[in-house]
């Protein structure tokens, strides 16, 4: 549950069909891999207006998901964000809206259930709160949230307009969130939605030293965890977790899904995939159950282990 929005135990992330890894897949591929998701049960897909090739232009993303989900719209959780820069319009509410409207769009819907400011500016986020109250009363948004904060942000929105979720970076080897956004989120009835949950596919294990990122439009050339150096630094984490998954007969990417599945009540964690077959093992890891000793097992064995590179709440 994202406050009172239900949405399935973990959702969909479609950046990767429009920007970030690479390649893109054909518009059909991608179509079709939103749908099938849909069809094993994914009810939470999340977008940005970001989201284009080299983030450049406005939507690509945004067009392919509301295509996709044609015919069944209301029966899902749609996500979406937008980057404010300064006040445009005159007022932050006139801004927000104006935004709004072109996602409303291109999502071919009238409504947006989570509706994100996807990057702090220079706006106050008590302004923003504001808004999102005035849009959620106009029946334009059902909930809103904040990506990449902290918790003094989140108490400060809190407080004007209740949250329906947080979007922060979150995974095995990026656990900041744990200190206090969690549990803040848990105490309010926050859904707390992490993103980049495999590590950009390290906590897959399906990269090794010698795996070479795409040139173009491919993030995996700066996360920290993924320089060469460092994903070999890494290899105890990778290691523990394919043994694990050995041993359960899954795979190290539900492993880690299931762990903060297990971990928290309030997390709904959105992998991100322009592989069809990923997107059901990585929906199928809500059926993959940890015993409680089998989370300690995991927890221990993490903690033991240095992480090589941080990525955090700060900068992109
Ligand atoms: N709020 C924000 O600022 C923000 C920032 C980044 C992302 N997001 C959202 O979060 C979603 C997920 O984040 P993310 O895509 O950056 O990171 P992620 O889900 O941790 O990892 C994606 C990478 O892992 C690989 N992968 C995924 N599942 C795999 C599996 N089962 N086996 C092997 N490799 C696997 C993917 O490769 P393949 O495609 O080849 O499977 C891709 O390279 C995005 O789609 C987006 O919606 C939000």
């Amino acid at each position: 549950m994202l406050r009172n929005i239900e949405v399935s135990e973990v959702g969909m992330g479609c950046m990767a069909f429009s920007h970030g890894y690479g390649q893109i897949p054909e518009e059909e591929y991608s179509i079709e891999a939103i749908r099938n998701a849909h069809e094993h049960g994914c009810t939470f897909f999340d977008t940005a207006e970001v989201y284009s090739p080299n983030l450049s232009g406005i939507g690509h993303n945004e067009l392919i998901v509301g295509k996709a989900l044609k015919g069944f719209r209301e029966d899902v959780v749609l996500a979406t964000k937008l980057m404010l820069h300064g006040f445009g319009f005159g007022s932050v509410y006139k801004s927000i809206r104006s935004h709004l409207e072109g996602s409303l769009d291109r999502l071919q819907t009238d409504y947006v259930d989570i509706y994100y400011l996807h990057r702090m500016s220079g706006v106050p986020v008590e302004k923003v709160a504001e808004a999102m109250g005035k849009l959620m009363d106009e029946g334009l948004i059902r909930g809103w949230g904040l990506s990449q904060v902290d918790v003094d942000v989140i108490d400060r929105a809190q407080s004007v307009t209740p949250l329906a979720a947080i979007q922060n970076i979150y995974s095995m080897v990026e656990r900041d969130c744990e200190a206090k956004i969690i549990p803040y989120c848990m105490e309010h009835n926050i859904g707390f939605v992490p993103f980049s949950p495999i590590a950009s596919g390290l906590l897959s294990g399906k990269i090794t030293p010698q795996t070479q990122f795409e040139r173009n439009d491919d993030v995996r050339n700066w996360v920290p965890q993924l320089s060469r150096r460092n994903i070999e630094g890494n290899q105890p984490i990778v290691e523990m977790l394919k043994s694990f998954a050995e041993k359960k007969n899954v795979t190290p990417a539900q492993i880690s899904l299931a762990w903060m599945l297990h971990k928290y009540p309030n997390v709904v964690p959105i992998p991100g995939s322009k592989n069809k077959e990923r997107i059901i093992e990585n929906l199928d890891s809500a059926n993959v159950v940890l015993t409680d000793a089998e989370f300690k097992e995991l927890e221990e064995a993490l903690n033991g282990l240095k992480v090589y590179g941080h990525r955090g709440l700060g900068g992109f």
